[in-house]
């Protein structure tokens, strides 16, 4: 465990039990896991939306893939933007419906950029980008 500072905070006692509900239905085993977490959290968010550094972010896409153009758009979007695509994962969830996770790294405008430009695509179901920092950044955060 790197080195640690005790701190003492002080809370209203409903925003407390809250809390506490919080990370009990999270199944975080102690108060102090559950603040560091969220504190990592704020901190890659915040460094998420900073310019220049790595970004790395996972992309999920569910769409319909007998709309065969919107595939393909997919596909193409991605090899366009290889450099950006670290992985791809296709799951088939039925006879129509299909979901694409996509692991995207590099500089942190682009990534987002293409990750946005991905989920606007027209006959995107559902869509979600999670931003998370790079290597470095991380390293930072222990
Ligand atoms: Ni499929």
């Amino acid at each position: 465990m790197p080195d640690l500072t005790r701190v003492s905070i002080s809370l209203e006692s409903a925003l407390l039990e809250a809390f506490d509900r919080h990370i009990a239905a999270k199944s975080y085993a102690t108060r102090s896991e559950a603040i560091r977490d969220l504190i990592r959290d704020r901190l890659i968010q915040d460094e998420a939306h900073q310019e220049g550094g790595e970004q790395v972010a996972v992309v999920t896409l569910v769409y319909d893939h007998h709309a065969r153009e919107l595939a393909n758009r997919l596909i193409d979007k991605q090899h366009h933007h290889h450099e950006l695509v670290v992985s791809s994962m296709h799951v088939h969830l039925g006879e129509r419906n299909c979901l694409e996770v996509t692991v995207l790294r590099g500089d942190a405008h682009k990534v987002r950029h293409l990750g946005d430009e991905l989920l606007a695509t027209k006959g995107v179901l559902h869509g979600e980008m999670i931003l998370t920092s790079g290597e470095q950044a991380l390293n930072q955060l222990k």
